[in-house]
């Protein structure tokens, strides 16, 4: 067992299963889009901003987070938010993403799927050729509004669906169980749309059930709380169903009071199929390799089960099993 030091994390081949890209707009972006925009902000400087960053819950973000999206406007708004994200990655080793977009937040101010989808996809492109970043995009409803809502954003997303692979489910999750959006996953998967949703972050390990059972999700984002139904536990490392868990965000929120107290690694030895990400990296302190290190300092990660994480976050990616087993293979000599 020896040390994983950064540089040994970073050169790591890793892929980033669960980032917002709302999340990754950096008070500095931030202010610049507003400049260019005209929107006016309730912060004097980007310092203010940053200070404002203190949350004691998962709706205390949503409220600034669902306030700082409203910045983004044009095609081009969206492609700078999405290649600053793919200049992180790069400096972090990642080597490819699965991105959340939250199309109602942007629909809600009048501004189409298209130009949201057309600038992040422009990027998404860009992150290839240039960086040699692998992509697939995940379209999120967002679960304190309504299934018809979300069933009018997937009908009005569909004709572009060749920029997007899968469908999730985010925003505030207590009250708003999975069992609330059947129809509309039903839908997506009639397209052939692939399915993931966040449960078991705040909310209960029910969820977690009926993410599984009703919407028939292939992972699970966050599901810490699974460690509550034991039974749950032994299903999800018997079908190793892939949990996209976000260290840093879940301290940020006080889903875990620290660190030391979150449960990746127990989860990690008992055969559940984890995986580091970075969830709203701009507001959280951090990127992937930031969400490594601190796992690393609080909890004494090891070399193996830092490989470990890697390689679960390959093989719960939607790449397919030839482009998988390249970084496999790179994997298999750390
Ligand atoms: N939207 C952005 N980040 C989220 C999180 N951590 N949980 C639920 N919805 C989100
Ligand atoms: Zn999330």
């Amino acid at each position: 067992m020896s040390f994983p030091d950064n540089d040994f994390l970073r050169q790591l081949p890793k892929a980033e299963l669960h980032m917002h890209l709302e999340g990754s707009l950096e008070p500095e972006l931030l202010f610049q889009l507003a400049e260019r925009n005209g929107v006016a902000l309730p912060y004097a400087s980007v310092e203010a901003l940053r200070e404002a960053y203190q949350f004691s819950n998962l709706q205390d973000f949503l409220d600034i987070y669902y306030q700082g999206a409203g910045v983004l406007q044009t095609e081009q708004d969206f492609y700078d938010l999405t290649w600053a994200y793919l200049e992180r990655c790069a400096a972090d080793g990642v080597v490819h993403v699965e991105p959340f977009f939250d199309p109602q937040t942007h629909t809600e101010r009048g501004i189409s799927i298209a130009t949201q989808l057309t600038g992040i996809s422009r990027a998404l492109a860009d992150g290839q050729a240039k960086l040699a970043i692998s992509s697939r995009l995940i379209l999120s409803f967002l679960r304190h509004l309504s299934e018809d809502d979300a069933i009018a954003t997937l009908q009005e997303a569909l004709p572009l669906r060749e920029h997007f692979v899968a469908v999730g489910l985010d925003s505030s999750e207590q009250g708003n169980p999975p069992e609330g959006f059947v129809r509309v996953y039903e839908m997506a998967r009639a397209e052939g749309l692939r399915a993931v949703a966040h449960a078991g972050e705040e909310g209960p390990a029910e969820y977690i059930w009926q993410a599984l059972d009703l919407l028939q999700v292939e992972r699970i984002d966050h599901g810490v709380r699974c460690v509550e139904d034991p039974v749950l536990v032994e299903r999800l490392i018997a079908e190793q169903t892939p949990l996209t868990v976000c260290p840093l965000s879940n301290t940020k929120l006080k889903v875990f009071a620290k660190m030391q107290d979150h449960n990746i690694l127990q989860l990690l030895e008992q055969g559940v199929k984890v995986t580091i990400n970075s969830d709203d990296p701009a507001y959280f302190g951090g990127y992937l390799l930031a969400n490594f290190i601190a796992v690393r300092d609080a909890l004494d990660m090891t070399r193996e089960q830092a490989v470990a994480l890697a390689r679960n976050s390959i093989t719960a990616s939607m790449l397919s099993d030839d482009e998988q087993a390249g970084w496999l293979a790179k994997l298999d000599g750390q």
